[in-house]
């Protein structure tokens, strides 16, 4: 990387002899005068982590507060470096988090996108997010589990070790389980000051939360709590219409009413997960519009490929009360 272009150095002069040495400056800055000024807009970094941030708003729908938070997280890591380049030492900001919320809020897809943006920042060194349950870092028997979590940890080394259902790790009622162990070791590695991973403990809320109580040792050193709450029907539809032009398809005037209404059924039966729901819907649109495209027996436009018609929602289970009626 080249950190003349901004970030702390005076702007490299146009005279071609000038940039020819500036360019062969080692890659460690030099520490800046007191009377500096260091410009953050015009960071290498800071544009690819303004990029990061710019998708996640364009990409996914809603999560206000989770933006703000992915938004605080950059700017204490921008300013971290700032005062690094000035010669103020600190310590290594802790950036272990936990992403509490119902299933298909997005918990997942935002730890990848946070890893991106830790690993512009240089916090880790790739943008990788390892992801575990309690099956990859408990052994069945007694000496598994050290190695196994000590595996989990060095395959997520440099990057984002992503805890799903974490509170699956605690289980008090049998005081022999192996969970605990997974827990010191992993404490023990958080506690690094010079380690490069970050934990993030995902989960439900309500679990989550006793699992932390139950756990200060490991709640003090997760100071990053994001919350993710439940879509509510307009911000569904959005993904939804999302999500098809993802693939290339589109809703028809009809299909996209009957959508909107099939989803607002689907929020009130059992097992409701939020966009998990959405793609499994949009998937099952799909198949449908397939059979149905298949059984026209005539020639397909880019159009009949592209469209998803009402019918194609319809065939939904959650309409089959109605067929009745709709005769
Ligand atoms: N706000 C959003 N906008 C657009 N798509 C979204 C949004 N949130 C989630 N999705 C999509 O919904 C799907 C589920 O999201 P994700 O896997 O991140 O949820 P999760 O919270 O990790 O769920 P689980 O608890 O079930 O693991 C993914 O395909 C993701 O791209
Ligand atoms: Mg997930």
């Amino acid at each position: 990387m080249n950190t003349s272009q901004g970030f702390g150095f005076p702007r490299p002069s146009t005279d071609p002899a000038t940039v020819a040495r500036t360019e062969e400056l080692p890659a460690e800055p030099v520490t800046l005068a007191d009377d500096a000024e260091l410009d953050l807009s015009v960071d290498e970094a800071a544009a690819r982590v303004e990029q990061t941030l710019a998708a996640l708003d364009a990409e996914l729908v809603g999560l206000a507060s989770v933006k703000r938070r992915v938004r605080e997280i950059a700017s204490l890591l921008q300013v971290d470096r700032a005062r690094e380049r000035f010669g103020l030492t600190s310590s290594r900001p802790t950036l272990h988090m936990s992403f509490t919320g119902g299933p298909g809020t997005g918990k997942t897809t935002v730890a990848m996108r946070m890893a991106s943006i830790l690993h512009a920042l240089g916090y880790i060194r790739a943008p990788r997010v390892h992801v575990v349950t309690r099956d990859d870092l408990v052994g069945q028997f007694i000496g598994h589990t050290a190695p196994k979590t000590k595996e989990a940890l060095a395959r997520a080394a440099g990057g984002v070790l992503f805890i799903d259902e974490a509170y699956y790790l605690f289980r008090p009622e049998n005081e022999r389980d192996y969970g605990q162990e997974v827990i010191e070791i992993l404490l023990t590695e958080m506690e690094d000051e010079r380690g490069d991973l970050v934990v993030v403990f995902a989960g439900y809320p309500d679990r989550m939360a006793r699992f932390f109580s139950a756990n200060p040792g490991l709640s003090s050193r997760v100071p990053h709590h994001i919350e993710f709450k439940d879509y509510d029907h307009a911000e569904l539809v959005q993904i939804a219409d999302l999500m098809v032009a993802a693939e290339n398809f589109r809703f028809d005037e009809e299909a996209r009413g009957v959508f909107s209404e099939y989803l607002t059924r689907r929020m009130e039966r059992p097992n409701f997960s939020n966009a998990r729901s959405v793609r499994n819907a949009v998937e099952r649109c799909r198949l449908r519009q397939a059979r149905r495209l298949v059984g026209l027996n005539r020639p397909l436009r880019k159009e009949d490929l592209v469209t998803l018609t009402a019918e194609d929602v319809r065939g939904s289970s959650l309409f089959a009360d109605d067929e009745g009626a709709a005769v």
